[in-house]
């Protein structure tokens, strides 16, 4: 058993240092498989996504060491070109590698990730993209297969602004004789962050940021040294809970820009951010926070993976707020766990209803997923009493040393193994 011990009812105080992002590691590991030398990545985060990406790493062939937050990664040898059903049901991200294996090998074959708490997940836009840039995809038996079979410059309309198709196309069309434009692309930082890592590894991509990415294939890629940037969603996390306690909390290693969606809402609420100096952020939580109304977007508009946070903010401020939820299908699994701690929200397919309250109550509750399991964090510090929540592991896919980190800012948190 797993859980995580919260007292309530104090207020977040301190500096906090945010880790490396781990949206941005992810797909630049699986990256790191598209040149034959080895390549030192810094500042990546010790969560348990990144060591199943290892994993995933190690059983393609790879070398991967880890000394603190850098990893090196050392490809040379990879010796297979197929990702097990175990391996791909272990994370959803484990699809990354397919866009690299088809870069560099120009075959891959990949067993569907499964879907997970907050949605199916699939993988049609994916699809569709490897074939319109001339790879031949098929799905036989729950895997997918891919092979290189006809090449030509082209120009692909993606259906949604996928983070991870975006990603996986970048990585399939970066090796090659042919020039390819990516419409309608994902915009988030994490996009541009994997621009920035292959464009040094010697690609020529530009465009990353915007929704039009243009890509000139070149013959080979080089390792290279790379720190990837901090993460906006851990950093966002932290801000929440200092709106939510009343706190006042400085917040280093962040990448501003990146929060503009997130300081902008909170800043609604009635909390104060500051800028303060080119990395940090300070936030000032008060005593009478109002409601807001949120909508989900792709980047640059309301981050879908801060949405439970700011839903359990909001159980706790007197007022109705109205939260929709577009990019995932069943983002709403942490509602049942808020409720069980007092919050009264009603559920309308996408749209919750949060009419807000003051102050939260400790309960014993459960981690459904990553994000969930953060949302249960601000509930509990924003809140009386003690909450115990169960499943804490879901926590820890995302969050580094997060009992230490709270504990730091004057929160009573601690681990229960069982
Ligand atoms: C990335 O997931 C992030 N994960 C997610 O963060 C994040 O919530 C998501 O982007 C949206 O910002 C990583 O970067 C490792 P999508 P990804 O493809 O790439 C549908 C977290 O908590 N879709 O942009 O899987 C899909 O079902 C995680 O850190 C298709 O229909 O997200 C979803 O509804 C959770 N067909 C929507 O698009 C496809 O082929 C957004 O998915 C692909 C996606």
């Amino acid at each position: 058993m797993n859980k995580l011990f919260i007292g309530g009812g104090m207020r977040v105080r301190g500096r906090v240092r945010v880790s490396g992002s781990k949206n941005a590691t992810l797909p630049i590991m699986a990256a790191c498989l598209l040149t034959r030398k080895e390549c030192v990545l810094h500042q990546v985060p010790d969560l348990d996504d990144v060591k199943v990406m290892e994993d995933v790493l190690v059983s393609l062939g790879a070398r991967v060491k880890r000394e603190n937050g850098t990893l090196i990664i050392n490809p040379e040898n990879i010796t297979s070109y197929e990702l097990p059903e175990h391996m791909s049901r272990k994370m959803r991200a484990s699809n990354l590698v397919m866009g690299a294996l088809l870069g560099r090998f120009g075959k891959a074959r990949v067993s569907y990730p499964g879907g997970c708490a907050i949605g199916q997940r699939p993988m049609d836009i994916h699809l569709k993209g490897f074939r319109e840039l001339g790879y031949t995809i098929g799905e036989y038996y729950g895997y997918i297969e891919g092979y290189a079979s006809s090449s030509s410059d082209c120009d692909i309309m993606l259906d949604f602004p996928s983070v991870g198709a975006t990603e996986n196309l970048m990585m399939a069309a970066v090796i090659s004789k042919n020039n390819t434009i990516i419409r309608n692309a994902a915009r988030e930082p994490e996009i541009v962050d994997m621009q920035n890592f292959l464009n040094r590894m010697g690609a020529k991509i530009r465009g990353a940021g915007l929704d039009v990415i243009r890509i000139e294939g070149v013959n080979e890629l080089n390792g290279v040294e790379h720190e990837v940037i901090p993460d906006r969603i851990e950093a966002g996390t932290f801000m929440v809970m200092a709106a939510a306690s009343g706190g006042d909390v400085v917040i280093e290693n962040v990448v501003a820009e990146h929060l503009v969606p997130v300081t902008a809402k909170i800043r609604e609420t009635g909390a104060e951010v500051i800028r303060y100096n080119g990395s940090a952020l300070r936030v000032l939580g008060k005593r009478k926070l109002g409601p807001v109304d949120i909508k989900t977007l792709p980047y640059p508009g309301f981050p879908t993976d801060m949405q439970p946070q700011m839903m359990a903010l909001l159980s706790g401020v007197e007022g109705t707020s109205v939260i929709v939820e577009t990019i995932f299908e069943n983002r709403f699994m942490h509602v049942n766990e808020l409720r069980r701690m007092g919050a009264d929200i009603k559920i309308e397919g996408r749209v919750a209803i949060i009419k807000g309250k003051n102050r939260l109550r400790g309960a014993t509750v459960e981690a459904t997923d990553l994000r969930a399991g953060a949302a249960l964090i601000v509930a509990a510090i924003g809140g009386t009493g003690e909450t115990v929540i169960d499943n804490a592991y879901h926590i820890d896919r995302g969050y580094e040393k997060i009992e230490e980190k709270l504990r730091s800012l004057g929160i009573t948190a601690y681990r229960i193994m069982t």
